[in-house]
This record gives C-alpha cells, sequence and structure tokens, in this order.
C-alpha cells in the first residue's frame, strides 16, 4: 500500500473496481458536504470586522464566509457527476484539461445553483465527457515516451496537469470508474487515500461459501492505495447479510468502516431531481442523510 504523509488527506478517490456500488452518489454527497463545512454564517453584527470581503457569500438575507472551495473531478467517461448535480457543462472536461488543450481554469464549472434554490458558492466540478475515452489514448502514449517507470509517467502527467487545483482547493473528490485500467491505477496514486463504498453481492457468494467480508477484497483487489474510509452503502440493516458484513468489515479493518449509508428513496431520487442529500433533506429527517454527514464528518480535518 502506498502510504503518503506529511499533509492531510486532501485528495480523496472514490473507488471500487464493481460497478454500481454507489461510487459516484458517494462522491457526489461527500464533495457537497465538504464545501457546507467551509461555508460559515456570519452574524449581522460581525459583518464589519471582515476586512476580506471576496470571501464572503451573500445568500437572501443571510452571509456565509468561505474558508475554501471544493472541486470534484469526474473521471468517469459517463459524466454522472454534473447531471446529477444539474449542471450545464460547457464545452471543456477533464480529457481536455490533461491534453492541455484547455487550463484547468476555463474546464472548471461552478456547481452554484443559488437561483434555484441550491446555494453551492464554493463547490465546483470538473466534468467528464466520452472525449476522456480518446484523452487517455493519447495520454497513455505520450506517458510511455516519458523516462519513467511502470505507471509513473501517467501519475506525474496528472501532478503536472492539475496542480493550479491542488493550490487552490481545499478538497478535491475524484469520482472514478468501476474499471482497473493503468489509466485509473494512475488517479489512484494521484489521490492521497481512497474512499471505499462498498455493497453486498449476493451473487458473487451464491453456493461458494464465500466469507462476506471477501466481497469487499475481490472488489477492491488491485486497488494500491491507502484506504481513507470502507463505507458499506446499499444497506438495509434488517436483512441479516447487510448486518454481517458490516460485523464483518469492522472486525477485519476496525475504525476505517464507517457508519453504513441505508438503502433510502431518497438517495436513489435526489439526482434525477439534480439535488445532493443535503438539498433533498435539509432536515436530515433520513438517516441515509445523517449517514453522509458522518462520512462527511470523518473527511473534514478542520
Ligand atoms: N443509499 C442508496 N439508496 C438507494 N439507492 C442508491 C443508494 N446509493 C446509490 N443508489 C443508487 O444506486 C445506483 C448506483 O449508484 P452510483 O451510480 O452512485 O454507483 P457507481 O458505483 O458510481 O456506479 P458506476 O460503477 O456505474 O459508476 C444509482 O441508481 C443510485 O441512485
Ligand atoms: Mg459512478
Amino acid at each position: 500500500m502506498t502510504q503518503k504523509t506529511g499533509r492531510q488527506d486532501k485528495v480523496l478517490a472514490v473507488v471500487n473496481r464493481k460497478g454500481g456500488v454507489a461510487k459516484t452518489t458517494t462522491a457526489i454527497n461527500l464533495a457537497h458536504g465538504l464545501s457546507r463545512k467551509l461555508m460559515r454564517r456570519v452574524a449581522p453584527k460581525d459583518l464589519d470586522k471582515i476586512t476580506d470581503r471576496s470571501n464572503l457569500f451573500q445568500y437572501q438575507d443571510t452571509y456565509y464566509y468561505l474558508l475554501g472551495h471544493v472541486l470534484l473531478i469526474d473521471f468517469d467517461p459517463q459524466g454522472h457527476c454534473a447531471h446529477g448535480l444539474g449542471i450545464d457543462t460547457g464545452k471543456a472536461d477533464i480529457g481536455d484539461v490533461l491534453l492541455e488543450q484547455r487550463h484547468i481554469t476555463e474546464a472548471v464549472v461552478s456547481a452554484d445553483r443559488s437561483a434555484e434554490g441550491f446555494p453551492r458558492p464554493n463547490l465546483w466540478i470538473l466534468p467528464a465527457s466520452d472525449n476522456l475515452e480518446h484523452a487517455k489514448d493519447i495520454l497513455r502514449a505520450q506517458a510511455f515516451a516519458m523516462p519513467s517507470t511502470k505507471n509513473y509517467g501517467l501519475v506525474r502527467i496528472l501532478e503536472e496537469r492539475l496542480a493550479v487545483a491542488l493550490d487552490r482547493f481545499t478538497y478535491i473528490v475524484l469520482d472514478c470508474p468501476p474499471a482497473l485500467d493503468t489509466f485509473t491505477q494512475a488517479v489512484y496514486q494521484f489521490a492521497d487515500a481512497a474512499i471505499v463504498p462498498v455493497k453486498p453481492d449476493y451473487f458473487s457468494m451464491a453456493g461458494t461459501g464465500q466469507h462476506i467480508s471477501s466481497i469487499f477484497e475481490a472488489q477492491t483487489r488491485g486497488i494500491d492505495i491507502r484506504i481513507h474510509t470502507i463505507v458499506p452503502t446499499l444497506n438495509v440493516a434488517r436483512q441479516k447479510l447487510d448486518q454481517q458484513m458490516v460485523d464483518e468489515l469492522r472486525e477485519l479493518h476496525g475504525n476505517m468502516v464507517s457508519q453504513p449509508i441505508p438503502r433510502s428513496q431518497a438517495v436513489a431520487e435526489a439526482p434525477a431531481l439534480q439535488q445532493t442529500i443535503f438539498e433533498y433533506d435539509p432536515r436530515f429527517l433520513n438517516p441515509a442523510t445523517v449517514a453522509y454527514q458522518a462520512l462527511v464528518d470523518r473527511v473534514y480535518y478542520g
């Protein structure tokens, strides 16, 4: 496992080689949740004390001080992140930035939808599209020509071409595709740590006598990156196998396992309405909202 030390976990990759485990859902809600924590309400009496007004944001009658910004980078050509947030992606994508056809500042799009009632002044997205597939081929060729070992050429390309983002954002959340190609592996290495959503997979267990926790091993095999948090997703507490999986994961991975995210219609429906779970359920009535907030709190380093 790669171990990076000396700085807090700022670049978090949401990873699992299996499809449909709630990577994108988790990436969107985590990114939005972190951006919310970087927004502080300013009492009217304190407004005058703020000298640097560039970080002030007004929504309706309330002022907020923005402590930082969050970037969600979509590394999946399906491009679901922008759709889920209701953002028109414009013309450029992550592929253009990596190929140096667009500067990153031209390609990053604001996720703010204050006009529709969803203020997200400090959440930004670097979207993906089919173009990323084509870009990956060229990048692999570029990396191949670089004097470096293994995947390091691609990692260097990512580091160099996304350097501005590393500088400007407090957190960067990477939504990864369900793949394990060399490009995706380079994305993992670019990250500081991984957030791993994992869901029970009854089919892979049927008749094999496999341990429930080995689902986790199978879903993450070949992902060579330090794990920040394992997130049991699509969890139905009353289902014995779901509960068993969480128990086994906790036995093996201890505190690394977060509170499970319950399977809930709210989580599934929110992106269709182009809202995050915190917007869909602002009063935190749904246990899934509470669970996603707990994940945000684990990741936030203050
Ligand atoms: N807690 C939940 N409750 C109900 N539905 C959920 C929950 N989490 C995710 N889903 C739904 O499960 C499906 C898969 O989620 P998502 O797209 O986030 O997975 P993914 O791992 O990103 O998939 P892919 O590997 O294809 O990128 C989506 O329809 C999503 O709305
Ligand atoms: Mg996805």
